[in-house]
């Protein structure tokens, strides 16, 4: 029987909602209600905070909350949550860590924090030089009439920086921007942004219609929408690490010149060539992502962000740099990360506010810094893996739980696995033979 439409769904308790969904769609009705339940969180007001974050919220989704100890960070010593699911990220964090730990740490910087919005419109005047006068004219009715909005963020050192009118007709007949930059301090900023752009739409209408300078047959504006832009490329932060050569590679097998050198050629070969820049980027990200979810952000709008920033010359590229400068060894990233630290779930979600807790309660821009480490820390286990053994044999054993949990191992033969696979290369068809032997054996013994 296909399901039919429903109307009013939002309406429904969530009680109602679970009966629509596991009668028109679970395999195992009982089964399935089970799973839903299992996994409510046992405190029901911690359970109503999650329900209220989303609509038609029926249960939660887990996914694993670790961390990676051992980051010194501009000399501070700090240990990073991150919620991810693919089985390396976490161990390659916490590898990093501890190389650069002993080589002096990571070093940050925040280059700039601006965010931007715009008013997208359209107005088929006829001198843009004359709407660009008029626009300076009534440019501080922008500031005056948004003040009340503006007041609070104004008081915590931030607020709008600047409004430009920009002329996009080269690309659209009649296509026109209010670009306005913001400075948010320790929040994302994303409501106040939208707060002050709506606004900014509805005095530009206003005065068009009440001017006297603009002519009848030109006060017609369409306003098309009004919306901050996710493209922060003036939020940027830096984070670098440096050591000499000849202490870049202890245990990995190569020299030290020649580890210093295939490093630099992998970089430079993220930087060239497209394919390659997405999986490096992937990589970086990993790391950027499992942090900015830990700490309440949104990353889409970080990957979104990034990518774009990624392709700014016209070729996507590696997010990631590194040379060699004599003796020495660097490697650094400059990204562009919009976060916050105050709003949004940051002071909602429990875990969230127990990661901030775990970093220290950091600012924004100090967020930023932190993720930005993230990044680079997780790109520099991956191309050290890459350059030296390959990644699948350190994938390949952080993997080997997943296999023999689908495989329904116990505790005692995942051990017995485990131990073997320390010094034997994991592959899926050997630990399944070598799965399937410890449990023949165990059986044999009973
Ligand atoms: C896997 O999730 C990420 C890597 O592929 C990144 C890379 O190739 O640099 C290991």
């Amino acid at each position: 029987m296909s399901v039919r439409p429903i109307s009013g769904f939002s309406k429904l308790s969530k009680d109602e909602k679970i009966e629509w969904l596991i009668s028109n769609y679970a395999n195992e009705p009982e089964f399935s209600l089970a799973l839903l339940h299992g996994y409510w969180h046992s405190d029901t007001n911690i359970q109503k905070l999650h329900d209220e974050f989303i609509e038609n919220t029926l249960s939660n989704f887990y996914m694993p909350f670790g961390i990676a100890p051992n980051f010194l960070i501009n000399n501070k010593l700090l240990t990073l949550p991150l919620a991810i699911e693919e089985s390396s990220v976490v161990a390659a964090a916490a590898k990093a860590a501890n190389f650069w730990l002993d080589r002096g740490g990571f070093k940050t910087t925040v280059i700039s924090t601006t965010k931007v919005g715009h008013v997208h419109f359209f107005w088929n005047g006829l001198n843009h030089e004359n709407f660009e006068k008029y626009f300076e004219e009534i440019k501080p009715k922008f500031f005056q009439d948004t003040a009340s909005i503006t007041a609070n963020m104004n008081q915590r050192g931030g607020g709008i920086l600047d409004i430009v009118l920009k002329d996009k007709t080269t690309l659209e007949p009649g296509y026109y921007q209010l670009e306005a930059t913001f400075e948010t301090c320790d929040s994302m900023g994303a409501n106040f942004i939208n707060s002050c752009l709506e606004e900014f739409a509805k005095i530009l209408r206003q005065e068009i219609v009440n001017s006297d300078s603009i002519p009848v047959n030109e006060k017609n504006i369409e306003v098309i929408m009004s919306i901050l832009s996710n493209y922060t490329p003036q939020c940027l932060v830096r984070a670098e690490v440096s050591c000499k050569v000849n202490e870049i590679n202890e245990g990995s097998g190569i020299e030290n010149q020649e580890f210093a050198d295939k490093f630099c050629r992998a970089i430079r070969i993220a930087e060239i060539e497209p394919y390659r820049a997405v999986t490096h980027n992937k990589g970086i990200m990993n790391g950027i992502d499992s942090v900015v979810v830990a700490s309440g952000n949104d990353f889409r709008a970080i990957e979104a962000c990034v990518h774009a920033y990624a392709s700014r010359s016209g070729h996507y590229s590696s997010l990631t740099h590194a040379e060699v400068v004599g003796d020495t060894f660097k490697f650094w990233i400059e990204i562009p990360l919009a976060l916050g630290t105050v709003g949004g779930i940051t002071s909602l979600h429990p875990m969230v506010k127990f990661s901030h807790e775990i970093l220290g309660k950091p600012n924004a821009k100090e967020l930023m810094e932190i993720i930005a480490v993230a990044g680079l820390a997780q790109n520099f286990s991956a191309i050290r893996s890459l350059i030296t053994s390959g990644i699948q044999k350190g994938h390949m054993k952080m993997h080997l739980l997943n296999i023999l949990n689908q495989l329904g191992a116990s505790d005692a033969e995942k051990e017995k696995v485990v131990a073997y696979f320390k010094d034997h290369t994991v592959s899926h068809s050997e630990a399944v033979r070598v799965f399937e032997s410890v449990r023949a054996n165990v059986q044999a013994k009973i």
